[in-house]
């Protein structure tokens, strides 16, 4: 249980405007419902206690059992629960992306759930358009659009530090509004049962200073200085890879992740591997192995000298 009080994914330690209100919400009704526990433990305890007295005649017993059922049955769990609707509805209102008073544009962010991994588009990006996948930016100190769907089947978009979660439905888009107070580093995580790697489905959202947020983006507009050399690696990728996965200003695939900046990742596989020397390779030789059933076809066609070539190519790309 203790586990989920701390962490990049608590609930419990939020930090941002949406997920205090759920926090609050929280222990108001862990307060609530202890309450309501006590309470209940309470009249347990005294029915033991209690005797039917011979005094009674049998109609004053059956008037008092059914204030009893009116009263506890009815009475008690209709006010209790019309309290935490006075609460809970209010706060589900201010989570609403409404119009922003200042009649500002909140920046948007367009989030997309596949099997398994995450798609981040932003639309608003002028001069190229910029994807990533698995690992999202985001401006710090005020409010970002997410709008989400599904790729196949039902994911859900939720970052426990900053709120949610939000449904992402295939043929339809769902927008929540979220915020980070301050520059930091969360977790994310599908938070919808969407087939056998649902676990391995993580997202990185990084909070960061406009600025930075803008130099990001920028950085991601042109396609990345290519290194040097590399030649069977590129060759190799045009044959195996290109189809599928887009490099900004290389190659066009959307079926998988997009990989223009796949070497400045924290992980590989939505969550799997940590990103390091050879881990790109290691992926490539035995992701079947690391998360069984994703998407990408098996490279058992390719030789490891390939592979290995592929893989130092591929971290190379980073802005
Ligand atoms: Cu996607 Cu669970």
């Amino acid at each position: 249980m203790l586990v989920g009080c701390s962490g990049d994914r608590s609930i419990l330690d939020p930090a941002g405007p949406a997920a205090k209100e759920v926090a609050w919400l929280w222990w108001g009704m862990l307060t609530a419902f202890t309450l309501v526990f006590l309470g209940v433990v309470g009249l347990w305890l005294a029915a033991f206690r209690r005797r039917e007295s011979p005094r009674r005649g049998e109609a004053r017993e059956r008037r008092l059992g059914l204030a009893w059922i009116l009263g506890g049955g009815i009475l008690l769990p209709g006010v209790t629960l019309l309290v935490l609707l006075a609460f809970g509805v209010p706060a589900g209102q201010r989570l609403l992306p409404l119009p922003l008073p200042g009649g500002e544009a909140p920046q948007v962010i367009e989030v997309i759930g596949h099997q398994w991994w995450w798609e981040v588009r932003y639309p608003e990006a002028d001069g190229g358009e910029v994807i990533t996948a698995n690992r999202l930016a985001m401006p710090a100190g005020e409010p970002v659009d997410f709008h989400v769907t599904g790729a196949d089947v039902i994911h859900a978009f939720w970052v426990p530090r900053l709120g949610g979660k939000i449904d992402m439905i295939p043929g339809r888009v769902n927008r929540i509004r979220l915020e980070a107070d301050e520059p930091g580093v969360f977790g994310a995580q599908c938070a919808e049962f969407c087939g056998a790697q649902h676990a391995h489905m993580q997202l990185q959202v990084e909070a960061m200073e406009r600025d930075d947020f803008e130099a990001w983006l920028a950085e991601r507009r042109s396609p990345p200085p290519r290194a040097e050399g590399h030649d069977l690696a590129r060759v190799a990728f045009a044959e195996h890879c290109a189809r599928c996965h887009r490099v900004a200003g290389l190659s066009q695939g959307t079926t998988g992740p997009d990989l223009s900046d796949i070497g400045s990742r924290a992980t590989l596989g939505a969550g799997v591997l940590a990103m390091e020397e050879g881990a790109i390779a290691r992926w490539l030789a035995e992701h079947q192995a690391l998360k069984p059933g994703n998407r990408m076809p098996a490279h058992d066609h390719v030789d490891a000298e390939t592979l290995e070539a592929l893989g130092a190519w591929l971290e190379t790309l980073a802005p």
